[in-house]
């Protein structure tokens, strides 16, 4: 008997989101709820471990409100895969579930006034393993990179949907930003 079932994940992120309106109270408290979820993995499916062979990682979507908020995703990523640097533009919290994925935080310098042009400076990265979670801001720009052997699995939960919110992805080396759509599995 699952302790802790999507529904009941799912019922307490609409009841935190109704609380609250700011983003790190948000995350702050869905963190240790998406750390909760993933230690009983009953609901987890094999089909969950697989990748988009083009895109290098597959996303699977468990839940999202009709209107895309609160989007629930089980994300794998093949290994030496990931996305390069980008935003979110909603708030999110990162479970890791299986394997290890790198993180890479950047700062940006310029104003953002440019279009398609993005000075992006690093300033920290981390790996993220099972049983620990991370918290992103709307804003935050970051890259995932799963740098183990195996495939790498973790629950993403967003305030929305990722490809309804208008990211970015970013290139660092040549300083373009561009907008930032995935393809999603069933
Ligand atoms: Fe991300």
């Amino acid at each position: 008997m699952q302790t802790y079932a999507l529904d009941q994940y799912v019922a307490d992120l609409r009841h935190i989101v109704s609380e609250e309106t700011d983003d790190g109270a948000i995350t702050k408290r869905i963190k240790p709820l998406a750390e909760k979820f993933t230690a009983d993995r009953s609901w987890f499916k094999d089909l969950y471990r697989e990748v988009d062979e083009e895109q290098g990682f597959g996303l699977h979507l468990l839940f999202e409100e009709d209107n895309h908020d609160l989007a629930v995703f089980v994300i794998a990523w093949a290994p030496g895969k990931g996305l390069a640097a980008h935003n979110h533009k909603t708030w999110a919290v990162v479970s890791g579930i299986e394997g290890q994925e790198h993180e890479t935080n950047y700062a940006r310098q310029d104003d953002g006034s440019k279009p398609g042009f993005a000075d992006l400076t690093m300033t920290a990265e981390e790996t993220l393993f099972p049983g620990k979670a991370v918290c992103c801001m709307p804003e935050d720009i970051h890259s995932v990179w799963n740098n183990g052997e195996e495939v790498a699995v973790s629950l993403h939960t967003y305030g929305r949907h990722l490809n309804h919110t208008g990211r970015s992805v970013f290139d660092v080396a040549s300083k373009t930003e561009s907008p930032c759509v995935v393809k999603v599995k069933d």
